[in-house]
């Protein structure tokens, strides 16, 4: 399909409207935004990215919505895409699998024949390459489920809040895998928060300490290139670390609690004490970060991935009026009272988070949650470099910087070579 201009609103509801109108978008071969409200009209989902995350968002896709089908994948590596195709197999959303030989890409490039071949995409790939891969969905008029982190870099946030305008214009849907914003349960604890349930919040204490995680080897046969992207989150162009692959997960709830007003500053500190092989790429084992709002909230945030050390995953939130604990959905109110989410529907927030996109498509209401992923991400690179570069760094300094990690060009071969940074020596460009 080729890629189409502007969002034009009337040309929407014909389409939604019209089975004639409907045909001719597709013999014109134009971009589709918008399709039967009844469910009448098939939705081509298509994947970017077949690992775990990848092909379980492919599951949830296709049980969002009965009149789904896979119907196109890509990875850089075609044993991924066949080793996730093979997960489908028998699975209970076999039947919306159609996936034939001609539909599965491999290599840098596949991402373009996906989008060319489906409705809504799902990205899944590391974070490195969603800011191109998302760019390319929305200028060829998809819908998008675009996983988290979605970048690496402030290059990277700047380009994906260009594309998110586009995908808004365009009344393209742009749904993120932030997943917790799509727990019921959170979505109850945080509103209440955000509501004044314990007063001004004055301070956060948020926690990912958690064990190591998959590394898979190395091959004779496999360039530096391959090497790195295997084993992608190990090096920082690729993941952006572990506090933006990992623990943006804690960030993003410090942001949503405070109504996705975001930090000004960050002073971190962070390091490897364990993963010291050189296997591990550059990235650091633990960071201590503390960040700022203008209105003089503080959140003291921590992360690591140590073996053989205490785990704990909690968010912890103190006001003027009480405390509370989003990830276990608990307040308590300094008067004495105190509220636990009951749960009383299945709440999966990986389920909710595809229900709610398939359901948006369906109505012609886009949705578009492309200030809080950028707002996020953004967050966790300035813990990032806080900590590689020793300095308190402001929001605008990391969103504006000119440093880029990913390379211009993408090719198997030699891949960047990036030492761990040291504080008081790396420089923020
Ligand atoms: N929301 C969540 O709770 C959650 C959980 C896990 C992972 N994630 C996110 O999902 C993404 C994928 O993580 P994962 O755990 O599935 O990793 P994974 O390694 O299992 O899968 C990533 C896949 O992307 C492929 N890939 C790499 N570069 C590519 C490119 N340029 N084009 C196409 N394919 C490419 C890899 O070969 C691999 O198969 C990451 O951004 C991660 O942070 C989110």
């Amino acid at each position: 399909m080729a890629t189409q201009g502007h969002y034009n609103p009337n040309r929407r509801h014909f389409i939604r409207t019209s089975g004639g109108v409907l045909a001719a978008a597709a013999l014109a071969g134009q971009a589709r935004t918008a399709f039967a409200a009844d469910g009448g009209e098939t939705l081509r989902v298509g994947l970017i990215g077949c690992g775990g995350r990848g092909s379980g968002a492919a599951r949830e896709a296709l049980l969002a919505d009965p009149n789904t089908k896979l119907v196109a994948m890509g990875d850089t590596f075609m044993d991924r895409v066949e080793s996730s195709l093979k997960k489908f197999v028998g699975s209970d959303v076999d039947k919306q699998v159609a996936v034939d030989k001609d539909h599965m890409f491999s290599g840098f490039d596949a991402y373009k024949k996906v989008i060319e071949n489906c409705d809504v995409v799902v990205l899944a790939t590391p974070p490195a390459f969603r800011p191109e891969h998302l760019r390319a969905a929305v200028e060829a008029g998809k819908h998008v489920f675009c996983e988290k982190p979605v970048a690496v870099d402030g290059a990277g946030v700047r380009h994906v809040l260009e594309s998110c305008k586009m995908a808004e214009a365009k009344g393209l849907c742009v749904v993120s895998g932030l997943c917790y914003r799509y727990q019921f349960a959170k979505q109850e604890t945080v509103n209440k928060l955000i509501g004044g349930a314990i007063g001004d919040i004055m301070v956060f204490q948020t926690t990912y300490n958690t064990g190591a995680l998959w590394h898979h080897g190395r091959k004779d046969d496999w360039s530096e290139m391959e090497y790195q992207v295997r084993n992608w989150l190990y090096f920082d162009w690729l993941s952006g670390d572990h506090i933006n692959e990992q623990h943006i997960h804690s960030l993003d709830k410090v942001g949503w609690a405070m109504n996705n007003v975001y930090p000004i500053k960050a002073t971190s500190s962070g390091g490897r004490v364990q993963r010291t092989d050189p296997k591990f790429g550059n990235i650091y084992d633990h960071f201590n970060t503390v960040y700022e709002w203008e209105n003089g909230t503080k959140a003291f945030s921590s992360c690591r991935q140590w073996d053989n050390a205490s785990t704990d995953v909690s968010d912890w939130v103190y006001g003027t009026k009480g405390k509370a604990n989003i990830q276990t959905h608990e307040i308590w109110g300094h008067d004495g009272a105190t509220w636990k989410h009951e749960q009383t529907t299945e709440d999966n927030m990986y389920q909710n988070e595809h229900n709610v996109l398939f359901a948006a498509i369906r109505k012609g209401e886009p949705i578009n949650n492309g200030e809080y992923m950028c707002g996020s991400t953004l967050m966790a690179i300035m813990g990032r470099l806080a900590a590689y570069t020793g300095k308190t760094l402001t929001r605008d300094e990391v969103l504006n910087a000119k440093e880029s990690l990913v390379p211009q060009t993408l090719a198997w071969g030699d891949a960047p070579q990036r030492a761990v940074a040291q504080p008081g020596v790396y420089e923020l460009a």
